[in-house]
């Protein structure tokens, strides 16, 4: 019988991995024990009778780590190397962006699966993490927005005179910036976005809002849908280009990334420095050296009378739906990978390495054997 492990997240994480509704859904289809934390669920005010009633133990932390065949979390746990028994963890480490998370796993008797790599494919859009945080965080971004911005975002027309909609310019349409997008202009404000993609102008045109295009981007036929780095000219081009719009702009939603590198410098200080006072601007790609040139991963600043907020996280300001989406992507993971394992097939191969990192598998999933 598997073993499954479910321990707390670090102290800065309200979100959790796994609810009890999927617990009983995957014990019904397998013969598992699951084994939860004290308290696993207290950040989302779910008592860890929920978990009992649905089958699980209520255990230590010790005793999960050392007895599980996998752990679960979202975030990299710095106290679960165990080196004598195998094991396997699943969760989201961003690891070419952060190699220690895996390295410290090298030569250890584990197996880690990094949720990030997922294929972008048909097959595993149920698992896609990325994907369900992105477009939390693309839609919370824009109310976050909202609540610094000190003008109203709708047209009002009063006795007292017309109010004209806020403007909203969007950086980057993928997961997160279509989300965005949407969210802004439901709430009523006039949109506009960026992205290097040429594919992303038609997405972004469905939803209402216009479509700016900077000549001259990088193919990025081979990247399995990402983006890909782009020259200097261009991105000096496509600076500019930003430099000319962000003077108009009340809102600026930054999303732009490139999987596994530095995120694209688009919003420099000049650009900045010509905004109108009031404005404001969220960095989502703050954590990965950011959009915006003085935003800073988990600050709220202000220069020249415009707030920048810098949060790679939005998704954590909506826990509840963001552990929905989660134990969902889990569930569908882990059962793909029980199905795997019990019928001894060969899908979970390693994976490999193509093109400048991107990690795909011709099957199904990206698998890091580092034992
Ligand atoms: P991401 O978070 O890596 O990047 C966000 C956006 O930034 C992307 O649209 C990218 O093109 C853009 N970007 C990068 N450099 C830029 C620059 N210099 N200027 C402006 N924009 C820049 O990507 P995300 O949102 O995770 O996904 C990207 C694409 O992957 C999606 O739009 C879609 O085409 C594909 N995808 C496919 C899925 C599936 O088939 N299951 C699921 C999710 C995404």
């Amino acid at each position: 019988m598997e073993k499954i492990g479910l321990v707390k997240e670090p102290s800065f994480e309200n979100r959790i991995c796994f609810l009890p509704k999927e617990l009983k859904r995957l014990t019904q289809e397998f013969d598992l024990d699951f084994f939860v934390e004290f308290g696993f669920g207290d950040d989302l005010d779910i008592p860890d009778t929920d978990f009992e009633k649905v089958g699980a133990k209520i255990l230590t932390r010790e005793t999960i780590l050392n007895e599980s065949d996998y752990i679960l979390s979202i975030n990299d746990l710095s106290d679960t190397v165990v080196d004598e028994k195998h094991n396997t963890r699943i969760g989201i480490f961003n690891m070419f962006y952060y190699p220690e998370r895996i390295e410290k796993f090298l030569n250890k008797n584990t197996t880690v699966y990094s949720l990030d790599l997922l294929p972008r494919t048909t097959l595993a859009q149920s698992m896609d993490v990325l994907s369900s945080m992105a477009s939390l965080a693309g839609y919370k971004a824009v109310l976050k927005a909202t609540s610094y911005y000190n003008g109203a975002i709708p047209m009002f027309t009063t006795a007292a005179g017309t109010l004209n909609p806020a403007k909203v310019l969007v950086l980057g349409a993928g997961v997160a910036g279509l989300q965005a997008i949407a969210t802004a202009k439901r709430l009523g404000a006039i949109v506009e976005a960026f992205d290097v993609r040429k594919s992303a102008g038609e997405e972004v045109r469905s939803l209402g809002a216009k479509f700016v295009e900077v000549e001259g981007a990088q193919d990025a036929k081979d990247a399995g849908g990402y983006a890909v780095a782009q020259t200097e000219q261009y991105l000096k081009r496509q600076k500019e280009v930003i430099h000319n719009r962000i003077q108009n702009a009340d809102i600026v939603i930054c999303t732009a990334n490139i999987p596994g590198k530095k995120a694209p410098l688009l919003v420099e200080k000049t650009a900045i420095e010509a905004m109108k006072p009031g404005s404001v601007i969220v960095d989502m790609a703050a954590e990965q050296g950011g959009n915006c040139e003085m935003s800073r991963a988990g600050q709220i600043l202000q220069h020249n009378q415009v707030t920048i907020i810098g949060d790679s996280n939005l998704s954590r300001g909506v826990p509840q739906a963001a552990s929905q989406l989660l134990s969902t992507n889990y569930y569908n993971f882990l059962k793909y990978v029980l199905h795997a394992t019990k019928d001894g097939d060969v899908l979970l191969e390693k994976s490999k390495v193509i093109d400048k990192g991107i990690l795909t598998n011709p099957v199904l999933i990206n698998k890091l054997e580092l034992a």
